[in-house]
Formats: structure tokens, C-alpha cells, sequence
């Protein structure tokens, strides 16, 4: 079991996200952190066994004065054991050394900072409210308060990349000490600055198969379409495990749970959640065929691979030519697709 804690405070929007996440509801944060908790206790009564994995996110995590997770971190300690994986996402512009340490000491292992890029320039076009500066030192913080494992997000397909910024960044990227990357093609989401500016974004596979790469030339290896690690115990337990199917506990306004074939979705409105926190908005059931085709499209995407028996016979003859067309391998009947780039064509494909 994984478990989801949402945090939907930021302060200040970026341009591309559509995250369920506020810059005016600040007055909030300490009703809220006492209404996760409530709905924490509960979930958690849904499993007996240690969390696998245990990721805050948002919003921005370290927008929130860290001892307010001291009630959640009381109420885990049960479901948390020395394998458990503890993510905690940051921004570089609220990251400070108390944080760090305070939410070290809580027992998180794993640090995520929203980086996106390291030139200046880009950061301002996609809304961001830190700097080049910022972001390495945040990085070189965490390193020094004793984090092992350390990510940052990237993104890329912007307008306003070239190959010089890219390089740029893959070069200040190349001295950091961090064991994963998660480098995202800008999307264009509705209700983002972006949306009515869809030239934002473009679609250059050619750069896309460059940057990936220069990481893997850098000793990173992808086992995601934007998923990539370095080192021993450097893969997201937290990702791989939805990439596999594992069941989740969501606990926050907009968090997502998924048990067997519910998805129960807590309401996204931060006053609602406060006043009730254990109702849902919505409890959806998925049918047999929806779990199948998640697990296809997940599957391509990821070293996860698609077990052979969940393919049809038309879908097993596509797969012979995908085969012949050396796009993808079977190892243990199971397929695995061998250019993540071409998982939504083949996906189509087999469809
Ligand atoms: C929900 S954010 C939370 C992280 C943290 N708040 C931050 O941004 O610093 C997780 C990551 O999703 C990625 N992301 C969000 N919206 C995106 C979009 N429209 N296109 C590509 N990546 C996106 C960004 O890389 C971001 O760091
Ligand atoms: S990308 Fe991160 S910091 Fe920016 S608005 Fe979304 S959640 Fe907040």
C-alpha cells in the first residue's frame, strides 16, 4: 500500500499547472493540517500492513512550517518501517535549512524540488518564482542536511528552448548531487496563463531523445518516459508502485485513492475538506476493461512492461510486427516497450 498526502498551497501559480493548489487560502494551513490528519487516521484504517511508500506533494509541501506534520508523522510511525520511502516535494524559493533538518528528523528520506530548468530566463517565462541560484543551492542544502536521495523536475518542449539552454542546464545538472530526474514535456492544461497560449509548447522528439541521452551519459538510466535514476535504491518506490498497480491511500483536498477497483476522489475545495474531511466528492468504479487498458498505457510507458496475457489474439498479431520492427522485446511473457517516446503510437496501435 502507498500512501498520498496533498498539500494545495503555493505561492504563486506557475503558468502550465493545473495542480489543485492556492495562493490566497494561506489563513487556512493550520485547519487544514488538522483536517489531513483527520482523514489520515481513518484511511489508514483501510491497511494493516507498513506503508511501502509515502510521498507529500502538491502544491508546494514546504510552503507549510514544518512542525505542522509533526501530528501526521505521530499518527505513521505504525505504518512506517525502515524500508518505508518518505518524498516530500519542495520549492527552491521556501526551501530553508530548519525545514530540511526538521522534516529529516521526521523520518523523510527522499526529497523532490520543483526545478524545471536553470536558466533564468525560462523560469520567468514559465511563472516560476525562483532563480538559477536558488535552485542549485536548494539542492546542495539537502546534500548537506544528509538527504540521499534527492530529485528535481524538469521541464522541457518549451518555445523557448535551445539547445544551448538545454546544455546549459545538462551541464550544471551533470555536478549536482542527486540520484533522480523527472523531465516532463511541457502540457498545455485548460484553466493555466498557458492555455490560451498554446505555442508555448513544442514537440521536438529529436531534443527529447537528445536530453535522455546526455543523463544516461551522466550514469542516470530511465526506467519512465521522464523518469530517471542513479544509483542503488534510486527508483521512486512511490512511482513505480502506481506504474505497477499498487493500491493507494489519498489523503488531502484533490489527493486521489485507488483500492482495487475504487478510485475515491476527497473534494478539492479547501474550506469543504476542512469542514469535513472524510467526505468524498466522488467514488468511481472502474471496469475490468479500463484497469486492463491503464495497465497497457502504464506499462508501455515504464521497464514495468505489459504481462503478455492481458493482450487479445488481433493484439497478439500487432505485436509480431511491432516485434519484427525491433520497437519492442518479450522477456518472461511480458512486453516491454524499448523507446518510451513511442508509447502513446504504439498504445494506438494495439488498441
Ligand atoms: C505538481 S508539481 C509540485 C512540485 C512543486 N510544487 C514545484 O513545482 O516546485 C510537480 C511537477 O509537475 C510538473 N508539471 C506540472 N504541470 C506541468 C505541465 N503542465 N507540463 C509539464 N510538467 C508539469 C512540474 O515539473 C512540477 O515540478
Ligand atoms: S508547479 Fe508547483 S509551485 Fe507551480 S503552481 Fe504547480 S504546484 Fe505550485
Amino acid at each position: 500500500m502507498l500512501l498520498y498526502i496533498h498539500i494545495p498551497f503555493c505561492d504563486s501559480k506557475c503558468f502550465y499547472c493545473s495542480f489543485n493548489s492556492y495562493t490566497t487560502l494561506f489563513h487556512l494551513k493550520s485547519d487544514y493540517m488538522k483536517a489531513l490528519h483527520t482523514q489520515l487516521t481513518e484511511e489508514l484504517k483501510k491497511t494493516k500492513e507498513p506503508l511501502k511508500s509515502i510521498f507529500i506533494g502538491g502544491g508546494t509541501p514546504s510552503s507549510i512550517e514544518a512542525k505542522l506534520y509533526n501530528p501526521l508523522f505521530e499518527t505513521l510511525q505504525d505504518w512506517i518501517d525502515n524500508t518505508t520511502e518518505i518524498t516530500i516535494e519542495a520549492n527552491p524559493n521556501s526551501t530553508t535549512l530548519e525545514w530540511l533538518t526538521h522534516v529529516k528528523n521526521l523520518g523523510v528520506n527522499r526529497i523532490s524540488f520543483g526545478v524545471q530548468s536553470f536558466d533564468d530566463t525560462k523560469l520567468k517565462f514559465l511563472g516560476r518564482n525562483h532563480n538559477k541560484q536558488q535552485a542549485i543551492d536548494c539542492v546542495k542544502l539537502a546534500s548537506n542536511v544528509g538527504f540521499c536521495h534527492i530529485n528535481i523536475d524538469l521541464i522541457y518542449d518549451t518555445a523557448i528552448d535551445t539547445k544551448e539552454l538545454i546544455d546549459n542546464d545538462l551541464n550544471i545538472i551533470k555536478t549536482l548531487p542527486i540520484d533522480h530526474i523527472s523531465a516532463y514535456s511541457l502540457t498545455i492544461e485548460e484553466g493555466t496563463k498557458f492555455y490560451n497560449r498554446p505555442e508555448v509548447k513544442i514537440e521536438d522528439i529529436d531534443m527529447a531523445s537528445y536530453i535522455f541521452d546526455r543523463l544516461c551519459s551522466f550514469g542516470f538510466s530511465q526506467y519512465e518516459i521522464s523518469n530517471f535514476r542513479k544509483g542503488p535504491d534510486s527508483r521512486s518506490k512511490h512511482n513505480f508502485g502506481y506504474w505497477e498497480g499498487e493500491d493507494y491511500l489519498g489523503v488531502g483536498a484533490g489527493a486521489v485513492g485507488s483500492i482495487g477497483n475504487q478510485r475515491y476522489y476527497p473534494t478539492k475545495d479547501v474550506q469543504a475538506y476542512i469542514n469535513d474531511p472524510l467526505m468524498y466528492q466522488e467514488i468511481e468504479n472502474l471496469s475490468t476493461d479500463d484497469k486492463k487498458f491503464e495497465k497497457i498505457f502504464l506499462g508501455l510507458r515504464s521497464l514495468v512492461g505489459v504481462p503478455m496475457s492481458l493482450f487479445n489474439e488481433k493484439q497478439k498479431k500487432q505485436i509480431e510486427i511491432l516485434y519484427k520492427e525491433d520497437k519492442i522485446t518479450i522477456l518472461n511473457d511480458t512486453l516491454f516497450n524499448k523507446n518510451f517516446l513511442l508509447s502513446d503510437e504504439i498504445a494506438l496501435f494495439l488498441e
